[in-house]
């Protein structure tokens, strides 16, 4: 059973719950009533429960039209991806395909480390800290699409040391951020984590 139709039922039990509930304490209550009163609770208690039968009837017809707006389990494998990056050597790029787009899993040298951490944040087109980049130093996963029109760009080249884009000549630094060329921001950082020492989750 999906989670959405467990959802339903545990509703549909509880509503259930709820009219007998109701209908238990109106009985009670009107044993110590006049006639009058007693239609009146009664009149009530079905107006209530009329609406909450309308209620069940109504979530019956519509959930399964919102159950299958959800994702099934293969679209949600798609939206992530688990990458081993135990190969991966010192200074060395490995390029995933992560949602149709490629994307670079660079680990880099202490120097190309260090060159992102001194880049003073005025020269930056699109400032941002090489800190706020990463989550471990040692490991750059950004997006593989330059922010001009879209190429990919070319790892280890460039005037900055990290990727070159050769459509229109847009150059990265260590980082991945934006340096010189018509790129207006940074190649982008995707949502990821590590999962462990040797593999990372992508999405
Ligand atoms: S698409 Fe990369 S510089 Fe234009």
């Amino acid at each position: 059973m999906s989670s959405s139709y467990a959802v339903l039922t545990t509703i549909i039990i509880l509503l259930v719950l709820f009219l007998y509930l109701s209908w238990v304490f109106v009985s009670i209550k009107v044993v110590d009533k006049e006639q009058k009163g007693e239609t009146t609770e009664r009149r009530d208690f079905l107006f209530t429960a009329s609406y909450a039968l309308g209620a069940v009837g109504v979530g019956v017809v519509v959930w399964p039209l919102i159950d299958q707006m959800n994702p099934d389990a293969s679209v949600k494998a798609l939206a992530t991806t688990e990458v081993d990056i135990s190969k991966i050597g010192l200074g060395k790029t490995i390029t995933v395909l992560w949602r149709g787009k490629p994307v670079f899993i660079r680990r880099r040298t202490q120097e190309e480390i260090s060159k992102a951490k001194n880049v003073q944040l005025e020269e930056l087109k699109d400032p941002q800290k090489d800190e706020d980049r990463v989550k471990k130093p040692e490991w750059l996963i950004m997006t593989g699409v330059c922010t001009h029109l879209g190429c990919v760009p070319l790892g280890d080249k460039g005037d900055f040391g990290g990727w070159f884009c050769p459509c229109h000549g847009s150059h990265y630094d260590t980082s991945g951020r934006i340096r010189k060329g018509p790129a207006p921001t940074n190649l982008e950082i995707p949502k990821y984590e590590f999962v462990d020492n040797n593999t990372i989750k992508i999405g």
